[in-house]
């Protein structure tokens, strides 16, 4: 039996990968996050009564919380997503990022080593990173695990950081770590403050679509079910201290995904073709936005046998269907302090 501390897990990816475990594995999962703007225990009523699953509110940063949680739940592994994860707001407030990917992360490792240290042999500290560490390929090119780091906006450098301290922590006190980077997630579940639910929630209110600079950046995307998949798989079968790329070859340029979005907005909300594309409005562009990335995802392909389950269609399709059968998810998360983001973000672009 393994009790897993999942951190971040009331958060997007978190909160499908609680669900996955909790459907593919008998193991007690622990989910600790501290249920900032972005985590909603709402993304996790269909498991929030199941007898292996257990919540705790807390911060990362607080070590003397982790002892409690280790000690209660005789924490085996531990899978980290909690993160503040979005670019724009690392933009905005660069402090807050390096607080929790940076010392956050470093607290948990302490937290590990302090209970795993007498025998290291069955426990693992799985580190969930992106593909935004390696920086920017302006001239082409993949991200492979042997891509040197080269982190551009605050966000990137303070995940590229946590990698960091998590190689160090197993180089020197020889903590179990393995490291996954993985390129953009979509589905359902996810904070409207990133691309496609954002596009989604202002095709269907008819508002402007805001793209910035003029959508020529290139993101590959991946559906999050997909993702929740290769952890799986790594955390089983991968060797201690190894790292992999995660992406489903899949590129798409910003316009490109927008244009598609009004497509298929427009086919299921019965507007003429081309009615939600009028939206479109280009907006100054995001400081020091990178211009491409994209994953070569052979090693995970090849030693691990993962490969995505369903095309980027079909993804899109379930997302879309997802977003406007939940409207009051979607209204849930975009009262309150939301618009007052939009406002400051939007405004004057
Ligand atoms: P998210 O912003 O949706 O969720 C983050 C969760 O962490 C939230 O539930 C939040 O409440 C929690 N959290 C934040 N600070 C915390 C703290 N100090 N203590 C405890 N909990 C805290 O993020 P996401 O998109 O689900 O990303 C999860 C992880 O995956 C992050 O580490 C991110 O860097 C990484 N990642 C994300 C993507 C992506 O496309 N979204 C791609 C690759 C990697
Ligand atoms: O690559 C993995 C990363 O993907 C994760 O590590 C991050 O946590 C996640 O937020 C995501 O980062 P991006 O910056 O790529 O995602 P975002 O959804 O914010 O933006 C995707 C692209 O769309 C990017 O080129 C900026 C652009 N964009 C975004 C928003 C929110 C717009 O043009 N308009 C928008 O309103």
């Amino acid at each position: 039996m393994k009790n897993i501390l999942i951190t971040g897990g009331a958060g997007f990816i978190g909160s499908h990968l609680v669900k996955w475990m909790l459907k593919k594995h008998d193991y007690k999962i622990v989910n600790l996050d501290s249920l900032t703007y972005a985590g909603n225990l709402q993304n996790l009523t269909e498991i929030e009564n199941h007898p292996n699953y257990h919540f705790v509110k807390g911060d990362i940063r607080d070590e003397a919380l982790l002892n409690e949680v280790f000690k209660a739940h005789d924490i085996t592994d531990v899978i980290h997503l909690a993160a503040e994860s979005h670019v724009d707001r690392s933009i905005e407030n660069p402090l807050e990022f390096i607080n929790t990917n940076v010392l956050g992360t470093v607290s948990l490792l302490n937290v590990c080593r302090k209970f795993w240290s007498e025998n290291y042999a069955d426990h693992l500290f799985y580190h969930v990173s992106t593909d935004e560490v390696y920086g920017s390929l302006d001239d082409g090119g993949f991200f492979k695990e042997s891509t040197a780091y080269d982190p551009r906006s605050p966000y990137s450098a303070s995940k590229a950081s946590s990698d960091h301290f998590v190689r160090a922590y197993h180089h020197t006190y020889g903590i179990p770590i393995k490291i996954s980077n993985c390129s953009n997630n979509y589905g359902s579940f996810q904070f409207p403050e990133k691309l496609i639910p954002l596009m989604i929630n202002n095709i269907k209110h008819k508002k402007p679509l805001p793209v910035y600079g003029k959508g020529e950046n290139i993101r590959d995307w991946l559906w999050v079910v997909d993702h929740c998949s290769a952890i799986d798989v790594i955390f089983h079968e991968a060797a201690v201290g190894e790292t992999y790329n995660i992406g489903g070859i899949n590129e798409w340029k910003n316009i490109d995904l927008v244009h598609k979005l009004c497509e298929i907005m427009d086919e299921k909300l019965g507007r003429e073709k081309g009615e939600s594309a009028k939206l479109i409005t280009y907006v100054t562009d995001r400081a020091g936005h990178d211009l491409r990335y994209a994953i070569d995802p052979t090693k995970v392909e090849t030693e691990l046998n993962w490969k995505p389950s369903i095309t980027f269609e079909e993804g899109l399709e379930k997302t879309v269907e997802w977003y406007l059968e939940n409207e009051e998810w979607m209204r849930n998360v975009t009262s309150g302090n939301y618009m007052a983001y939009y406002d400051k973000m939007y405004k004057d672009r």
